[in-house]
């Protein structure tokens, strides 16, 4: 019997990410499509996704989490707010709420819902193909159950890691949420690199995406340190090793980590706005 098998799952925002998670549970048969209702304010969005998925639908968000024993928030940051204004106090008591929103601290969503269980998750992308990423955390108030249901959604959606501190959900952000930026950045980097050489950017795409797709799973599989995976290409006098001195030259790892962190400081401010009224000196745009 599959552990969710009596839940029933509400989706608040039928967006990118929300399908990507209804996706994953239907096709790994988590849940049945009569067990999930997911709201949007669009009537063609809401068609969509009952036409590609089966679920129930709705624009009432309220309606939706009525009878849910898990609630997913899966709304825009800038939009929380209304949304939390509408469905405070229809929660069932006993219900998850499972938050995806990217910089949405456990607190905020505990006091704009009056709900104190609540799961905060970074997710990326690639879930949309079950080959996510997402770091998340739990507010004290989780039950063991109730974690274990927001294991399997994730696992639903690729790789998860449990953190016990918060601020590792702003962390994750630079680096797994907003990683398949610097990965798609670096592809394209050498893609037009490729293509300044000689080949078709059709051959060239084919070239560089398989090259990253195997160094990847070459390094998952294997144990050696990334460094010595590196050396190994990087014979004396060779071609690698003229490459190397020209990116180590470029301040390519410098370039990265000022990146990363950059992006760490910008999801801790944007956790600041959502905390702080409108007004704050804080508040910055996005
Ligand atoms: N995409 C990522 O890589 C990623 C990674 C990690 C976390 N996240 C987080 O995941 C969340 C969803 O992102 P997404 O990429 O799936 O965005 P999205 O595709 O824009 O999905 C959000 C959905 O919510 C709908 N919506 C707007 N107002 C609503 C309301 N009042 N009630 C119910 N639904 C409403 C939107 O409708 P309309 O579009 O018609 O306005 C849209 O369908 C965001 O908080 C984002 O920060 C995203």
């Amino acid at each position: 019997m599959k552990y969710l098998e009596k839940k029933n799952r509400a989706v608040i925002g039928s967006g990118k990410m929300a399908g990507a998670i209804i996706g994953a549970l239907l096709r790994n048969k988590e849940l049945n499509p009569e067990q999930i209702t997911a709201s949007d304010p669009y009537p063609e969005q809401r068609e969509r996704v009952a036409k590609k998925y089966g679920v129930t639908v709705t624009g009432d968000n309220s309606e939706t989490v009525k009878n849910a024993d898990i609630v997913i928030l899966s709304v825009k940051p800038q939009v929380l707010a209304s949304v939390s204004s509408e469905i405070k106090g229809k929660i069932p008591a006993n219900s998850l709420v499972f938050s995806i929103v990217a910089g949405m601290p456990i607190a905020t969503i505990q006091k704009g819902l009056s709900h104190k269980a609540v799961v905060r998750t970074m997710p990326n992308t690639p879930a949309q193909i079950s080959a996510g990423m997402t770091v998340w955390t739990a507010s004290n108030e989780v039950s063991d159950s109730q974690r274990q249901e927001a294991k399997v959604i994730l696992e639903a959606m690729g790789k998860e890691l449990y953190v016990e501190h918060e601020d590792s959900l702003n962390m994750a952000t630079a680096v797994s949420g907003t990683g398949p930026t610097y990965v798609f950045l670096l592809a394209e980097a050498l893609v037009d690199a490729a293509v300044h050489l000689g080949f078709s950017r059709r051959d060239a795409r084919l070239i560089v995406l398989e090259t990253i797709k195997g160094s990847v799973e070459f390094a998952i599989q294997s144990d050696l340190h990334l460094a010595q995976l590196r050396n190994m290409v990087t014979s004396p006098g060779g071609t690698s090793a003229e490459a190397i001195y020209q990116l180590e030259k470029g301040g390519m790892r410098t370039i990265l980590s000022k990146a990363v962190w950059a992006a760490y400081q910008k999801s801790q401010l944007l956790g600041k706005k959502a905390e702080d009224p409108p007004d704050s000196p804080l508040r910055v745009e996005n």
